[in-house]
């Protein structure tokens, strides 16, 4: 975590960020005075392979051009349309530093393994679903990585994580994963005033990620962007949010934000959780098989509780939050406010706002040329896992203990995951009326395909 990196040749942090004044975005960032502090470290230039051109990879991809000494050599991704947009875009910011010529654009399922040979740092950035996949092999090619949270969907995936993360550790490889909040300022200064007893004992937490849900394209619109009928898995990968192999479900998509918050609190990970949670607003097919709700009560080793919500409906209540309950006070963690029971309230304030997608690189790229020990992926393993743990409990309506889940046999991917084609069969199929099977809790039948 950055909070634990030491300065690099005498730069601290700090001192790092302070040098180069407040920085808001691209524009204010690639000053002179980053650049000198940044070459005054010695460092050669970093290759950048962006694979997974989407969105946040091209947030990414950005983030990471505005370190000084960085270039663009190479883009995979599984479909030409996002890859053209994504370099188009990165080009218009930062010009000469993407240097990707056509034969170093990959596209398809298989280019990512020849857009991380290319490189020095690899960003991860597809659906989680193909995270293992792609994380395995850039550790196996011996390179440094950022890779984005989720990092799988299934435990079968996060053991292939955790088990890449240890050689990456042998290998001195350093990896970031895109849990941004422990490289915001707001967040590490809350966090170490909890972990130095601020509100004594904390007995609960409370996470949110309740809002309105996300896009979603028809079949019709699918068979327009690919110019050609979808075979099922290209349906399901337009639509990755929909389908568990893909995407965990919302709960692991975007509540593991919120759940990492808990977990990095408490300084563990839950032991058992149970909740409740199903369709009931989002109910069409084109939903795939997710929930559009979840509640979860995670306990930890100590007998304290995490509760949690997430929700898919829109005009509910919407929250993106953390607080804690303390034998000696009240946290509201992403406010970065903190309420004793007797004495002053505290709040973080800062008229420095960095970025914290920003950090994030900031943090990863000052490890790799100072060679200081970083690897993010263990924390990220262990937070999806925590997800993951929570959608068994919801989707089977019963208690699951972590080492159940961790060591759970399920498969969500495909068989033929590691030689995927567009052609691959999924487990997932539609019915003759397009529906796809949700889970029922409860179902000791579906218990055994979910946990
Ligand atoms: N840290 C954050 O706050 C944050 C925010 C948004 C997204 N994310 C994460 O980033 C990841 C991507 O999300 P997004 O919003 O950019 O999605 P997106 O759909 O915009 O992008 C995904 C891209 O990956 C490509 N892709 C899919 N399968 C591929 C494969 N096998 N090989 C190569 N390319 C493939 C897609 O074509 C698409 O261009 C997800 O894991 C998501 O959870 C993180």
């Amino acid at each position: 975590m950055s909070q634990n990196i030491p300065p690099a040749n005498g730069v601290t942090r700090r001192g790092f960020l302070s040098s180069s004044g407040t920085l808001l975005g691209a524009a204010a960032i690639g000053t002179l005075a980053i650049d000198r502090v940044a070459f005054a470290q010695g460092s050669s230039e970093l290759k950048i392979a962006l694979i997974g051109c989407g969105g946040r990879g091209s947030g990414a991809a950005n983030q990471a051009l505005n370190v000084p000494g960085t270039r663009l050599v190479a883009v995979a991704d599984a479909f030409p349309d996002r890859l053209n947009s994504s370099l188009n875009n990165l080009k218009e910011q930062h010009g000469a530093k993407v240097d990707v010529p056509a034969e170093r654009q990959f596209v398809g399922l298989d280019g990512y393994k020849q857009a991380i040979a290319l490189a020095d740092v690899c960003i991860l950035a597809t659906p989680p679903g193909f995270r293992p996949l792609h994380f395995e092999e850039a550790v196996r090619q011996g390179k440094n990585i950022f890779m984005e949270k989720p990092v799988a969907t299934d435990a079968a995936g996060i053991r292939r994580v955790l088990a890449a993360a240890e050689i990456a550790k042998q290998k001195n490889l350093k990896v970031g994963v895109g849990l941004q909040r422990h490289h915001q300022a707001g967040y590490l200064e809350t966090i170490k005033r909890l972990h130095d007893g601020a509100i004594g004992d904390i007995h609960s937490l409370r996470v949110y990620w309740n809002d309105g849900g996300v896009w979603n394209y028809p079949r019709e619109a699918v068979a327009k962007m690919l110019g050609h009928e979808p075979t099922e898995i290209e349906y399901q990968m337009k639509n990755w949010y929909y389908f568990n192999w893909l995407c965990g479900d919302h709960i692991n998509e975007q509540h593991i934000h919120n759940l990492d918050v808990g977990c990095w609190v408490k300084n563990g990970y839950p032991v058992r959780a149970r909740g409740l949670g199903g369709r009931q607003v989002r109910t069409e097919k084109q939903y795939g098989e997710i929930f559009d709700h979840h509640a979860v009560e995670y306990q930890f080793a100590d007998g304290s509780w995490m509760f949690s919500q997430c929700r898919h409906i829109r005009g509910a209540w919407s929250s993106v939050s953390e607080y804690a309950q303390g034998s000696k006070g009240q946290c509201d963690i992403s406010g970065h406010m903190i309420k004793p029971s007797s004495g002053d309230a505290w709040r973080f304030r800062s008229d420095k706002q960095v970025d914290p997608y920003q950090q994030e690189h900031f943090d990863l790229f000052e490890a790799i040329r100072s060679n200081t020990a970083y690897n993010e992926a263990f924390n990220g393993a262990k937070s999806t896992m925590t997800a993951i743990l929570g959608r068994m409990a919801t989707y089977s309506g019963t208690e699951v203990t972590w080492d159940e889940a961790l060591n759970s046999k399920v498969v969500l991917t495909p068989d033929d995951y590691d030689h995927l084609t567009f052609n691959s069969k999924v487990k997932s199929l539609p019915d003759s009326e397009g529906r796809y099977a949700i889970a029922v809790p409860g179902n000791s039948e579906w218990r055994k395909r979910i946990v």
